[in-house]
């Protein structure tokens, strides 16, 4: 989508309505999603959910270092922007694994959306439909995955796929998926084990009563109970490599790997035909004191050098760390708490207003960065280390 001088109306009423309505005119409008910024969503959410939903969206594993971590590595990257550039029209669409995407930015896969609306997975697939944005359905979804996928509408959307130790489940999981009209999978391969998230144990976490996740519910796998660990009961513990060969080979869809944060890791994705990999800590909710997803990503980006694509998700909360990652090597940026945020306090369509809100937000920094197509957005607008 082209938000220029040649449609002006769509990129000032961005900005009017979601980004500056108190500031340009004093009262804001009468409805509609009003927030300035993505932490003024979340501080809105956190007074409507209670502290056992709103704890499980924003909590992390352990002490929540990598949480911190994912924030403070966006912090340490600095723009050199370019100026007398004569550029005006921006455009923000994409094109990943031959898909064209209207910008490149998109909502990764989060089980158990029911804890933050009733509309839950549906609501969010509408809400990012509304946007032109690409949806990620997960295994652990509390809508069926093709309740979702009729609520994307003709709006791309994936699967994200938890391999189960029963291999009839997993065949009937990508089965369903292909016939849904998702067109590609991801495999979630960062969580053999539920990572250790203390605020869930505290507050005895469990699903909203009359919730569960039908997905799992249909296969031969053990029933979807309401606690956390049922959602995991089913993954393999011991997943490998050749589980993702076995994924590669059961579906005629391309299949990335979420969760990679070492070269190593990359290397062997590409070395077993990984047609993408999300460079992603799971949003600090598995391994306490993990890198930085952000810091994790250039040297994948100089080892892999184009052989796969690289997807990133992690700590986004503003445009201009969707600009960083994509400057470091992402071809598209994955947003999660704040999307639930979003949902919870205006149902499909506050999803809508946060990806609109993140797309103004890049469109204003790649303008002021003088750089006007997602390809231009290369390393020469970052300093990783500014100090240096
Ligand atoms: C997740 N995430 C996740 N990832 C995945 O592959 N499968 C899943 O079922 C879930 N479930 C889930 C639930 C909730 C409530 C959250 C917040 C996250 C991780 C998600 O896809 C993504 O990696 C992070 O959310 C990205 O970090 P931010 O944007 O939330 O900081």
């Amino acid at each position: 989508m082209s938000i220029s001088g040649r449609h002006p109306a769509s990129y000032y009423t961005t900005i009017y309505r979601l980004v500056l309505p108190q500031m340009l005119t004093g009262k804001g409008e009468e409805s509609g999603p009003q927030f300035v910024n993505l932490a003024d969503l979340e501080q809105m959410a956190r007074d409507k959910l209670g502290l056992m939903s709103y704890d499980f969206i924003a909590g992390g594993a352990g002490a929540e270092n990598t949480i911190k971590a994912n924030r403070e590595g966006f912090d340490r990257i600095a723009l050199v922007p370019r100026f007398l550039t004569g550029i005006q029209d921006v455009e923000v669409s994409t094109i990943v694994l031959g898909q064209t995407l209207e910008m490149p930015i998109y909502v990764t896969p989060m089980a158990n959306q029911g804890v933050a609306h009733p509309t839950a997975e549906v609501g969010t697939a509408m809400g990012a439909s509304k946007a032109h944005a690409l949806f990620v359905t997960p295994t652990g979804s509390t809508k069926s995955l093709e309740d979702v996928a009729k609520a994307s509408g003709d709006s791309p959307r994936w699967f994200q796929f938890y391999f189960n130790k029963e291999r009839k489940v997993n065949e009937d999981l990508l089965g369903r998926a292909e016939k849904a009209g998702c067109s590609a999978v991801l495999m979630t391969v960062d969580l053999p084990v539920l990572g250790l998230r203390e605020r869930n144990v505290r507050n005895q976490f469990a699903l909203p009563t009359g919730q569960s996740r039908p997905n799992l519910e249909s296969a031969e796998s053990p029933p979807a109970f309401r606690d956390l660990g049922s959602l995991v009961a089913g993954v393999k513990a011991d997943l490998s490599w050749d589980d993702f060969e076995w994924t590669r080979e059961h579906t005629p869809l391309p299949v990335l790997i979420k969760g990679i944060v070492s070269p190593e890791d990359a290397e062997e994705a590409v070395r077993r035909k990984a047609a993408g990999i999300v460079v992603s800590n799971h949003g600090g909710r598995q391994l306490d004191t993990g890198l930085g997803a952000i810091e994790a990503l250039p040297p994948i980006v100089e080892r892999v050098k184009g052989r796969t694509k690289i997807l990133f998700d992690s700590g986004v909360r503003r445009g201009i760390d969707v600009f960083k990652a994509l400057a470091l090597g992402a071809s598209a940026v994955g947003v999660g708490r704040p999307i639930l945020y979003g949902l919870a306090v205006y149902g499909a369509e506050g999803v809508t207003a946060v990806l609109e809100h993140l797309r103004a937000e890049l469109v204003n920094t790649m303008r002021l960065c003088g750089v006007n197509r997602v390809n231009g957005i290369t390393r020469d607008f970052v300093r990783t280390n500014p100090n240096s």
